[in-house]
């Protein structure tokens, strides 16, 4: 078995030089991975990678800080796009209380209607929280039904152990960072059964690379790194968590 990345952003431009290699290693060494969208534009994009190569999932959706303009048009093609088979998620989706382009108003409302979308369309929902988990929990609280993953779990493991009963936890290239404490303790303490790995690609690339461009085999670093800190083999981090992914995704 292999490992999955549960997050990337194959579309971005840092990957237009040797896209078609990195897919090609995708599909050699790993299970598979899910592209999230986080505008319209994305969103189509990862619908076209999805047909395209066979490894390749996607979610679609429209981030907190590309919220400006949500309506019900978009809406409306929002979930167009969600009836590809292979689109797995509504995402990445939620609050971002640090890059504010819109007021917290405006966000928990684009945030609320796609957690709507995804209930109509039976979906797990793909989460971006960031300096906003009171918030995020609160609205996540009206939506008792909904499942999905944090993604790049940003909280404490008292927001962690509150969100895992509906949630997995997307665990990312962060976990190596020196000062990453806060989330070496979630990972020590939150089962393994409710952990995902990610890359974010090709944001928050993880030691021994960190500065440079991340890429979804590095899901690897990460992969290791939990292995170390819960002191399990690498083998069964790989098992459990590429299980999780399945599930979450309903991907068989
Ligand atoms: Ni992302």
């Amino acid at each position: 078995m292999k490992l999955v990345d549960t997050h990337c952003h194959l579309d971005n431009e840092k990957f237009n030089e040797d896209r078609e290699e990195l897919i090609e290693k995708i599909e050699n060494e790993l299970e598979f991975c899910v592209n999230i969208g986080y505008d319209l534009e994305s969103s189509k994009k990862t619908v076209g990678y999805t047909k395209k190569y066979k490894k390749i999932y996607g979610a679609i959706g429209i981030h907190p800080v590309d919220i400006t303009g949500y309506s019900d048009e978009l809406e409306k093609e929002l979930e167009e796009l969600a009836k590809n088979e292979k689109i797995v998620a509504i995402g990445e989706i939620g609050l971002d209380y640090h890059w504010m382009t819109e007021p917290k108003d405006v966000q928990k409302d684009g945030f609320r209607r796609q957690i709507n979308l995804a209930e109509k369309l039976n979906l797990p929902i793909v989460v971006h929280s960031r300096d906003a988990m009171e918030d995020t929990i609160e609205i996540l609280k009206e939506f008792p039904n909904i499942k999905g993953i944090i993604h790049c779990y940003p909280g404490s493991t008292e927001s962690a152990e509150i969100l895992i009963k509906n949630f997995y936890l997307g665990i990312g290239g962060t976990l190596t960072f020196k000062n990453s404490k806060k989330l070496v303790n979630v990972v020590k303490n939150i089962p393994l059964e409710r952990l995902v790995i990610e890359t974010d690609c090709p944001y928050l690339t993880p030691e021994p690379f960190r500065g440079k461009r991340n890429e979804p085999l590095y899901v690897k670093y990460v992969a290791e790194k939990i292995a170390e800190i819960k002191e399990i083999s690498i083998e069964e981090v790989i098992e459990v968590t590429t299980e999780n992914a399945r599930k979450v995704y309903g991907i068989r």
